[in-house]
């Protein structure tokens, strides 16, 4: 099957998604002015983000990547477990660290690695998401800066995955919903 045989509809264009990945870049430009930011990728959705978004940010600014464990969604949604498979290599103390994820669901793996980088004693601890599903919130996570707001649909594209394939598509597109049962890693429980 093509991509387009998945595609429900169309939720963000490249357009749409560009134009609001460059006010976010200006806004936190803006935020830390006079300042130096370590950007902290959660891989491997948060990656079309990242270097989308670094392009739009203008003050000094370094990378780095985390990547944590799935463990299958059923079990991290229900039991909260989250586990780290690569760490970061750069020491965040007395540093400005902003996350940088694809998006937000439950809140699980934000709250661990909320939990795991605030240990380390960073100057700021802050978080920068694409793609926020309030609806489908279990723990409370304060998001610093959201890119939309979305329906609790299954989304696909530009970083997120289908069974591993089209990420690099530079949009967003829902799942048609016949096809839900083939995919688990959203909305299942
Ligand atoms: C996705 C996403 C977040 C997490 C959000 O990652 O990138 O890290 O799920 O879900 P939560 O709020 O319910 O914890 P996924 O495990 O699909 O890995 P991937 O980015 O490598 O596709």
């Amino acid at each position: 099957m093509h991509w387009q045989d998945y595609v429900g509809e169309i939720m963000l264009s490249p357009d749409t998604l560009q134009e609001r990945i460059a006010a976010l870049g200006k806004q936190i430009s803006t935020d830390y002015a006079g300042q130096e930011l370590l950007l902290v990728c959660v891989l491997k959705g948060g990656v079309m983000f990242l270097t989308d978004l670094m392009r739009q940010i203008t003050i000094p600014h370094s990378i780095d990547f985390m990547a944590i464990s799935s463990y299958g969604v059923g079990v991290r949604e229900s039991s909260g477990i989250v586990r780290i498979l690569m760490d970061l290599g750069t020491n965040i103390k007395d540093r400005n660290v902003l996350i940088v994820e694809d998006i937000i669901d439950t809140g699980h793996t934000l709250q661990y690695i909320l939990r795991l980088l605030q240990a380390r004693s960073p100057t700021s601890l802050r978080v920068c998401c694409l793609l926020d599903k309030p609806s489908r919130r279990k723990v409370p996570i304060e998001v610093d800066y959201v890119g939309f707001s979305i329906p609790d649909k299954y989304v696909f594209g530009y970083g997120l995955d289908l069974d591993e394939l089209y990420r690099e598509l530079p949009l967003v597109a829902t799942l048609k919903p016949e096809l839900y049962s083939q995919f688990t890693d959203q909305g299942e429980e």
